[in-house]
């Protein structure tokens, strides 16, 4: 939906003319009085006379002069005439007196032009506000007339002198009090601290801002805020602002970086979270920055998020919707540690951190099904161990493909139950390097115990289709070994894949099994999605595809009556076999508590099967080599028997 040029400026005119409009909403601090002046046709002048303290304040006027004197200013003094332009052929003018005193402020508009008596430097403590209506004087002539406050008129005739006497109160915190009932509490302290023509820290009970100005070739900053008294300094946010904020065709920008300890200024998060206590807003001097090439980076420091917990980085945007709420997009979020997430931004407005329950699964029974899982890794160990020696013994000078194959399956199942036992304690001992890199090990052996299943059948294959002999070993070596190597390296060299994983118990969310393996991003869900799920697919489809070719291929010999029944059970072990371990690492989700018990005793007892139906291949091997008689239809059993242990 594209809007037309048109339709977007009236709509910015009309959130202009809103949030102009709630901007200049009174509050009881600020003292506007305005009037008609009655005067001569000659010269006139303005005269001030402005002292500090907190006594009154007197607005005459006479002839030739409108005159402003008192004592209500914190740091202001002066007093001086200004000529006022008096050219203009009429005997009355409207004015204004404005006294904002929070931020010491003093401007008189005649005739539509502002006189800044006092300039605002910084904001105020203490200041002189709650001004009251004290003596005034009756007038002949010349004088106010329709005298009026905050637009109520107090007096319709005309009037020589008006004074208002003010009491001393803490500005600051009755201006926290105020924005804190307002919906834009926030955008009232921005607006102030802007106007408050200070550099640096700007302190308010609510809130403690930083003003900065971007000059020419600006290059970027990094900016610590400013301490509040009851947050230790090494809890304070921190602030990154790129480059690219400057714009180009302004001399000087000021920006404002605000930290909020004030959660009342802003809307809760949605009910089924909660806001962290920081809130950090920027904004730049009448400008809205959005799509920022560079993104500016705030990092927030806080307590450590329960595991099943996640902080996610939002923003509150006033500027472009009317419904102002805490919004996901246009920050990514980046946990650096325990105790540190930072937010990468694209545009200025307030950011926090939104700590939500994750809906992420919590697995029951975990403590069990890891001591299974250990227990059936540990007799994996052993069996691999065992079959590994029988494979080299009995084949021993013989350069015989099927044991090769069979060898290599069973090296890499042996580290797939190595470091599935060792990686529980490295992720609880060893710091994150050494994580990450038993992670990428134990991704290593999975993925290598996957390609030598495929090996397995592929080589099924070549037997099926009587190419003897013909594939050198390197072949089964590169696809077995090294295109997991090849995999995992690029992993590695992406990035942010391997790392500490908890997984979380139901029965004690606060204390989660930890293990290296790929980390819970988005990035390494993909390589698992990619990687892990597609190479399982292709090792269960083609390991089904070449069962069915070699049933269609002896299922018309003689003898495949008598064993097709071990034959059968023999593949549909393997393939249950080859496929359990991978299913372990899928997610546990629908799955019932009977069945993932299930899994973790033949995944992990996977070394430990792996030998048995070698051994009872050999059996039949056996029985049948003492059982043939050389008669044909002997020999042909045993090529078949033969042929099926190879397959197998
Ligand atoms: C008008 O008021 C000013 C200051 O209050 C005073 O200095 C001046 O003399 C007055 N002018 C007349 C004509 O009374
Ligand atoms: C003069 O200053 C007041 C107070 O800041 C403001 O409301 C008003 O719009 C200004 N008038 C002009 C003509 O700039
Ligand atoms: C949960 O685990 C934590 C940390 O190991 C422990 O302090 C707490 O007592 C456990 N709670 C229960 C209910 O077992």
């Amino acid at each position: 939906m594209k809007q037309n040029p048109k339709t977007v400026r009236m709509w910015m005119i009309i959130c202009f003319l809103f949030s102009s409009g709630l901007a200049t909403l009174e509050n009881d601090r600020d003292f506007k009085m305005c009037g008609i002046w009655r005067h001569g046709n000659s010269s006139r002048n303005l005269k001030y006379d402005l002292r500090t303290g907190c006594e009154k304040i007197e607005i005459s006027a006479n002839e030739s002069t409108l005159s402003i004197r008192g004592r209500i200013t914190a740091k202001c003094t002066g007093s001086s005439s200004i000529d006022l332009d008096s050219n203009a052929p009429q005997n009355q003018s409207h004015f204004c007196v404005f006294w904002e005193p929070l931020l010491d402020l003093l401007i008189v508009e005649v005739n539509g032009k502002n006189h800044t008596l006092c300039e605002p430097k910084g904001l105020q403590g203490s200041c002189c506000t709650d001004l009251s209506q004290g003596d005034q004087k009756n007038a002949s002539v010349f004088g106010i007339v329709k005298g009026s406050i905050r637009g109520d008129i107090i007096r319709d005739d005309a009037m020589e002198i008006y004074t208002f006497a003010g009491g001393s109160i803490n500005c600051k915190e009755k201006f926290c009090d105020e924005a804190s009932q307002k919906s834009r509490g926030a955008n009232m302290i921005e607006e102030v601290v802007m106007k408050s023509g200070t550099r640096g820290h700007v302190d308010l009970p609510c809130a403690q801002s930083t003003v900065i100005e971007m000059e020419e070739g600006f290059k970027g900053l990094n900016l610590t805020l400013p301490a509040y008294p009851s947050v230790a300094p090494n809890m304070i946010p921190s602030v990154y602002l790129p480059s690219c904020l400057k714009s180009a065709t302004k001399i000087k920008s000021k920006v404002v970086c605000t930290y909020y300890k004030e959660q009342k200024l802003f809307q809760r998060g949605p009910s089924d979270s909660i806001l962290l206590d920081d809130i950090v807003g920027l904004s730049v001097e009448n400008e809205i920055i959005e799509n920022l090439s560079e993104p500016v980076r705030i990092r927030f420091h806080h307590i450590p998020l329960p595991a099943n917990c996640s902080g996610r980085c939002v923003s509150w945007d006033t500027r472009r919707d009317k419904k102002m709420i805490w919004r996901n997009d246009g920050c990514n979020t980046l946990k650096i540690n325990e105790r540190e997430t930072e937010c990468h931004c694209d545009h200025f407005t307030y950011f926090a951190i939104l700590v939500q329950v994750e809906h992420k699964a919590t697995v029951r029974h975990l403590e069990a099904l890891t001591f299974i899982t250990a227990v059936g890794c540990a007799v994996s160990l052993v069996s691999c161990l065992v079959l590994f020696y029988w494979l080299c013994k009995l084949r021993k000078g013989k350069k015989n493909q099927t044991s090769l194959v069979h060898r290599g399956l069973v090296v890499a199942i042996f580290f797939l139950c190595l470091f599935f036992i060792l990686t529980g304690t490295i992720a609880n001992v060893g710091n994150s390097t050494v994580c990450m890199i038993t992670g990428s090990l134990l991704h290593y052996s999975l993925l290598s115990t996957l390609c030598w299943m495929a090996m397995e059948v592929f080589h099924t294959f070549l037997l099926v289709r009587k190419v003897f002999s013909s594939t050198p070993p390197w072949v089964f070596y590169l696809g077995g070994f090294g295109l997991p190597a090849l995999l995992v390296g690029i992993l590695l060299s992406i990035g942010d894949i391997y790392g500490e994983k908890k997984i979380v118990p139901s029965e004690n969310i606060t204390s989660p099994y930890r293990m290296c393996w790929m980390l819970d991003s988005d990035k390494s869900r993909l390589a698992h999605y990619i990687i892990n799920v597609g190479l399982l697919a292709v090792v269960v489809s083609s390991g089904t595809v070449m069962l069915f070719l070699v049933v269609k291929e002896i299922r018309n010999r003689p003898d495949w009556k008598k064993i097709h029944v071990a034959f059968l059970s023999i593949w549909g072990l393997t393939c249950l076999f080859g496929t359990t371990w991978g299913l372990g690492f899928l997610d546990f989700g629908p799955l019932s508590e009977a069945t993932l018990f299930l899994f973790c005793i033949i995944n992990s007892l996977q070394g430990f099967f792996l030998m048995l139906r070698y051994y009872s291949l050999e059996r039949i091997k056996k029985k049948d080599d003492s059982s043939s008689d050389g008669s044909s239809s002997g020999s042909s059993k045993q090529h078949m028997l033969q042929h099926t242990h190879e397959n197998s």
